[in-house]
């Protein structure tokens, strides 16, 4: 089954799955009513072109192949995975980056996106970035608004009804951990973790309280198979880094635990934690067999590790002239063409939350 048709079943079984759990006859035509989107550089879709930062993706190669070849602000050549999740459950635009003029009036009645490139769980490494707890400041401000637009009784079942996703925890270790020395040499990666996941616990928790039921979280990918991680601490070993794998999976138990007991202590919540770390590394294991070519750099040129090494550099030469051939679009971000095959996965393991 090629990736097409299988992405056309499984769309299909969504759709009848929806059908029957919620009786016919509804009149909408998206298997959730919004999306709110939280958390860094991998979900944001423009957030940060408001913010006095260098972490922006609002300038070519970025978008090269998006709609209208448009830079928006999203970290990819394209689709982010969530973008084609949305369009997955039914959406035909995007949910509006909270920071933009788009986020106003009946668009947010699609959902709203706080993401902000270089945020995590640790608010105090988030330079320049909107702070994780900054995004639920933003999103209580979205609650009022949307009451305006929908009254208060469409807005609070939008809120119950709607898909929570959350992507953080990448940045806190490859540019705050590993960086930092004086983190990695106070704690270990497994203490370092366990701080974050408290923030994880607790931002969750205070999501509930807003009326959130429905959260998705990404688990950490396969930190030591970014092309950054490579370039930067891959002096001896031709892979992977071996301890960013495992650091990135020990978080993950921590994070699977931790949504358990959280799912288990609050009422009617359902918590999904994706498994992005399987997922991207049988990517960069076995590339040909997702029809990649290139799982070990970007696409794109990228600046000096002094400077902009996690981003494209648009003055660099050497950006690939395919980009579905390449897994990482550039030094930290996948592809269009990965984000697809990711997003297909997630769909799979999200199915509890539709
Ligand atoms: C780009 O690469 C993909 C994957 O190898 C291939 O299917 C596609 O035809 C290529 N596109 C162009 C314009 O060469």
């Amino acid at each position: 089954m090629d990736g097409y048709c299988s992405r056309r079943v499984i769309m299909f079984l969504l759709f009848a799955f929806a059908a029957i759990s919620r009786g016919y006859g509804q009149e909408s035509t998206t298997l959730v009513p919004a999306i709110i989107t939280f958390g860094d550089s991998v979900v944001d879709v423009g957030n940060n072109d408001y913010l006095p930062t260098i972490f922006k993706a609002n300038y070519p190669p970025y978008g090269r192949d998006f709609a209208n070849k448009k830079p928006t602000g999203r970290f990819c050549n394209g689709k982010l995975a969530t973008d084609i999740t949305a369009e997955t459950l039914g959406f035909t635009t995007y949910p509006p980056a909270y920071l933009s003029p788009e986020a106003s009036g009946k668009n947010l009645l699609l959902g709203a996106n706080f993401a902000s490139a270089g945020s995590g769980y640790d608010d105090e490494a988030s330079m320049h970035a909107i702070t994780l707890t900054q995004q639920l400041e933003y999103f209580k401000e979205y609650q009022a608004k949307l009451a305006k637009v929908a009254g208060s009784t469409k807005s609070a079942s939008i809120t119950k009804d709607a898909l929570y996703v959350l992507s953080a925890g990448s940045g806190d270790f490859l540019q705050n951990y590993y960086v930092n020395p004086l983190l990695n040499h106070a704690y270990t990666p497994d203490q370092y973790g366990s701080f974050l996941i408290d923030t994880f616990t607790n931002f969750v928790k205070n999501l509930y309280g807003l009326g959130a039921r429905k959260i998705g979280v990404t688990s950490l990918p396969p930190l030591g198979c970014v092309p950054l991680a490579r370039a930067l601490f891959g002096y001896h070993e031709k892979g992977c880094i071996s301890r960013f794998n495992t650091d990135a999976q020990q978080f993950n138990k921590k994070l699977n635990a931790a949504a358990a007991n959280l799912q288990k202590q609050h009422p009617g919540l359902k918590i999904v934690v994706f498994d992005i770390f399987k997922a991207l590394y049988d990517i960069v294991k076995s590339p040909s067999n997702y029809g990649f070519v290139e799982a070990t750099k970007g696409c794109c040129g990228t600046g000096t590790v002094e400077t902009t090494a996690f981003l494209c550099n648009p003055k660099a030469p050497g950006t690939c002239s395919n980009a579905s051939q390449y897994v990482f679009w550039d030094s930290v971000h996948p592809s269009q063409a990965a984000n697809q095959v990711l997003a297909d996965a997630l769909i799979v393991q999200g199915i509890a939350l539709i």
